[in-house]
């Protein structure tokens, strides 16, 4: 069965791929390399086995959007990842994160809702939530303003796939919400590649570890939680790719008694930035540089999941623990160091 995965040679979409075709799933990937490399083709394959299909296309233009689907007549499912994901930079250049992010999935929408059946896996996030008001935070919480156009995009992105399934009975969709991605596959063959100086905190945790950064900047240590530091739900990457399988095959056999469904991802438990911090410690056997600094605009104080429905109607509960997720993160960071080095 072959399933389309938009930005699959990105960090979540490689991983996904993986999984898809462990799955026995025929995968074609649309990446326009804009925050990806081609290389990852290489390291999908060294996993499964098997060089998915690739195709260098920007769904920002709308006639290879249409191309695309007149050569791959085929194609059963989507999961759609691509999309630019920076909260920063969203604040500095909008209209790109408007453009990118909401025209490509119209345009493939429109490709898509009058088919007999499409199933489509729409690539969302906790950051719909805002501050929760209760822990953990389920399905029913409200969405909240969006803090940045990219955490808007998905909150739009959401209300255009939903008002779409309401008017295409044809049209089956699956938002899921993410927590906090992170590590890499236990191979090491594919892993998260950020472009420039990492936002996020896990990357920037081992990138210093490995001395690509002096020391670590902990945004804030006043907050309301126990040791002071912010609260999140760091998920394994590959049980979130597992997670895509599973709620496409939902979607697939027809399960859905919904046309329109959305689960959130996590483990349902909370760190606080010292418990991620005393992780790599932990798996690295190295002591972490890093001081307290500042709080960082438009962070949540805690955010962590609610996994009963994932778990019962999904059927899919995460299995890695944080020591083992930070273990896979630091595996993979010291492989391209050293590659780097051999290379520099
Ligand atoms: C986690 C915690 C920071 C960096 C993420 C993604 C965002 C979106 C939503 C998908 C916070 C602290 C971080 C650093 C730090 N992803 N931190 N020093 O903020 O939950 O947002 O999920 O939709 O793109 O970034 O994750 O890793 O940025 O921060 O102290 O150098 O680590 O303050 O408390 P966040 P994060």
């Amino acid at each position: 069965m072959k399933v389309l995965v938009t930005g699959g040679l990105g960090f979540i979409g490689s991983h996904t791929v993986v999984a898809l075709q462990n799955d026995g799933f025929e995968v074609v990937i649309i990446d326009n390399l804009s925050n990806s490399s081609e290389d990852v083709l290489d390291g999908i394959a060294k996993i499964t086995g098997e060089k998915p299909l690739f195709e260098n296309i920007d769904l920002r233009d709308k006639s290879s959007v249409i191309s695309f689907f007149k050569r791959h007549p085929d194609i059963e499912g989507v999961i759609h990842f691509a999309a630019y994901k920076a909260v920063g930079e969203s604040v500095t250049n909008p209209l790109a994160y408007y453009e990118n992010n909401i025209g490509t999935l119209v345009y493939l929408l429109q490709e898509l809702q009058d088919k007999k059946r499409t199933n489509f896996i729409f690539s969302s996030s906790c950051t719909v939530y805002g501050q929760a008001d209760e822990m953990p935070i389920t399905e029913n919480a409200p969405v909240k303003p969006a803090e940045s156009p990219y955490g808007n995009t998905k909150q739009v992105g959401e209300e255009i796939i939903k008002d779409t399934c309401k008017v295409k009975e044809g049209l089956n969709a699956i938002s899921l919400r993410y927590f906090n991605p992170m590590g890499a596959h236990p191979s090491a063959e594919i892993g998260e590649l950020p472009i420039g100086v990492p936002q996020n905190l896990v990357p920037f945790i081992t990138q210093t570890g490995v001395g690509l950064r002096e020391s670590l900047s902990v945004f804030g240590h006043d907050y309301p939680t126990e040791d002071g530091t912010c609260i999140r739900d760091y998920i394994h990457v590959m049980d979130l790719a597992k997670a895509h399988v599973m709620a496409l095959k939902r979607l697939l056999s027809g399960e859905n008694n919904k046309n329109y469904e959305v689960y959130n991802l996590g483990t349902g438990k909370g760190s606080s930035v010292l418990e991620v911090i005393q992780s790599y410690e932990r798996v690295s056997g190295k002591k972490l540089d890093y001081k307290m600094v500042d709080r960082r605009l438009g962070d949540v104080i805690t955010a962590y999941a609610s996994t009963n429905k994932a778990n019962k109607v999904l059927g899919w509960q995460a299995e890695t623990t944080l020591d083992q997720a930070m273990k896979s993160a630091w595996d993979w960071e010291c492989k391209i160091r050293n590659y780097q080095e051999v290379h520099v």
